[in-house]
């Protein structure tokens, strides 16, 4: 006899069914997985059996194979373990076969029975959910589960004995709730600096649009210290872009105790990262750090540091708002719209610009540095700002800068006239429109439109510039919540692109 219990893969965030066959034949004892499974789940029969083993349960001695199909499919990761348990359970007559149908099945078995975490418990009760189908989990993953619908029947066992008991009737598992994860007040705040009026704007106007944004100043200017103070002023997530981000979360296995948290997604890799860590991909297709930082914030500190390829292939996600991660046998695809922050040093000894200053190395201190990054890469980005040093004098002098919570304020009532602006097509800012739609919902005068159309002549602005230049105008007129684009924001827009030290 046959006994089948469903689970899912994973490509992506998105799941494919899979339906776990096993059979239990007479023959000479053998134990085998078929199916294009990876190590982590050829391994999984020594777990199986020890797990079984610790529950009173004993592997008869014949002939078992368990099948993962459809067998085409390359099958990773250590959540098949609990539902080719509960297969051989069925088949050896421990539980009636027909108890686990109509749930989805994934879980991870320690030797002793218990049953492990798994990545991927959120996408998968949102599978069962739209199948229609229960979900057994790990006790951990419940309330990652529980997000997906309040209607969706989770058992979420801590161990092999207590599903058991579960299916058998004996001793039912509460149903797990929702659990979000508390953030402390612990974000530093925007009142810490002192001077970069400029910057701070900047940063302000980045934060209400989405724009990418870049700064560039001599050290110890306060480049990474108004970077961290970004998350301080963000909105929280909105319920649609918690679960998006929750998934990329909850895939990559980085969801704590099956908490979800509203704050925007901060990621801030180290320069020395690898393609695969930032875009995504390595022999385990993962998510790299351009798609955990979906619906956030993913700063470079030190961007010429970052291997130019590595830049360059960020180039693509930029664009498109998810990463297409192609192996020869499969392809995978990771949202990924992410707002890039950037901070730099204008030249390797970094003081280029400062009046006063000469390099060592003459001009091509600066040229050298800055060539490391590509024309298209930097094209993608919106804003761009000098930060020079602040005197001494403004640090001694300066009164008490505004706080985080009253930028965050403005920066909160301008994301609101974005939503109701692209109410229903899945947009939230300005940033992520798309070129036809920002040229409609931005109606120029014709002064405007005349210093626009001058200064994409005079300084031979892409028509990707272009409209990012009119992105920024409309964020600079949310700020100030004008139903209308005026001459003023549009000066303020080219500003941003054009009054910069590079390019
Ligand atoms: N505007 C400022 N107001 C208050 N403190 C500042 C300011 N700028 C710099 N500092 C102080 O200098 C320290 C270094 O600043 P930060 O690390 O932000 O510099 P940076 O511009 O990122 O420099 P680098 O280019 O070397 O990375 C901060 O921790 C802070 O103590
Ligand atoms: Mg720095």
């Amino acid at each position: 006899m046959v006994t089948r219990i469903q689970t899912v893969a994973f490509q992506g965030i998105n799941t494919v069914p899979i339906d776990v066959q096993v059979q239990v034949a007479n023959g000479l004892p053998a134990f085998n997985i078929v199916g294009l499974a990876d190590k982590a789940v050829a391994e999984s029969k020594e777990r199986v059996r020890a797990a079984l083993n610790a529950s009173g349960l004993s592997l008869p001695p014949k002939r078992i194979v368990v099948n993962l199909a459809p067998a085409d499919l390359p099958k990773e990761g250590s959540h098949y373990d609990l539902p080719i348990a509960l297969g051989l359970m069925a088949a050896i007559g421990a539980i009636s076969p027909d108890m686990a149908n109509g749930y989805l099945v994934l879980g991870e078995l320690a030797l002793d029975g218990r049953i492990s975490p798994v990545a991927g418990v959120l996408p998968t009760a949102i599978a069962a959910k739209a199948m229609e189908f229960g979900l057994i989990c790990p006790h951990a993953a419940g309330p990652e589960a529980a997000w997906a619908s309040a209607e969706l029947d989770i058992v979420a066992p801590d161990s092999l004995l207590a599903l058991t008991n579960h299916l058998n009737g004996t001793q039912m598992c509460a149903r797990p709730q929702p659990k979000r994860q508390e953030m402390g007040a612990d974000l530093p705040d925007m009142a810490d600096i002192k001077g970069q009026e400029g910057a701070k704007r900047a940063l302000e106007v980045a934060a209400a649009g989405g724009h990418n944004f870049l700064m560039v100043g001599p050290p110890g200017a306060g480049k990474s210290m108004l970077a961290a103070r970004l998350p301080s002023i963000l909105p929280p997530l909105n319920p649609r872009e918690l679960l998006d981000v929750s998934m990329v979360q909850s895939v990559a296995g980085q969801l704590a105790g099956g908490k979800l948290s509203d704050r925007r997604p901060f990621r801030a890799p180290h320069h020395s990262a690898s393609m695969a860590a930032l875009v995504g991909g390595g022999i385990k297709v993962k998510p790299g750090e351009v798609s955990l930082a979906h619906n956030g914030v993913l700063f470079l500190d030190e961007l010429p540091e970052f291997s130019p390829q590595v830049l360059d292939g960020l180039r693509q996600p930029l664009e498109s708002g998810e990463t297409v991660i192609a192996r020869a046998n499969h392809r995978v695809t990771y949202p990924s719209q992410f707002q890039l922050i950037a901070a730099m040093n204008p030249c390797k000894c970094g003081m280029a610009g400062t009046p006063g200053h000469t390099c060592r190395r003459g001009d091509r201190c600066a040229t050298d540095y800055q060539a490391r990054l590509s024309g298209p890469f930097l094209d993608r980005i919106d804003i761009r700002v000098d930060v020079p040093a602040v005197s001494a004098l403004d640090m001694i002098d300066h009164g008490k800068a505004e706080p985080s919570a009253a930028i965050a304020e403005r920066v909160a009532q301008a994301r609101q006239a974005q939503e109701a602006r692209y109410a229903g097509s899945g947009l939230y800012t300005n940033a992520k429109a798309s070129a036809d739609l920002i040229e409609k919902v931005v109606e120029l005068k014709d002064s405007s439109k005349k210093l626009l159309v001058d200064a994409a002549e005079k300084f031979n602005l892409s028509a990707r510039a272009y409209h990012r230049v009119l992105k920024v105008a409309r964020t600079l007129a949310d700020l100030e919540n004008q139903a209308n684009v005026e001459r003023h924001h549009v000066a303020e827009a080219l500003g941003y692109r054009l009054n910069f030290s590079l390019g």
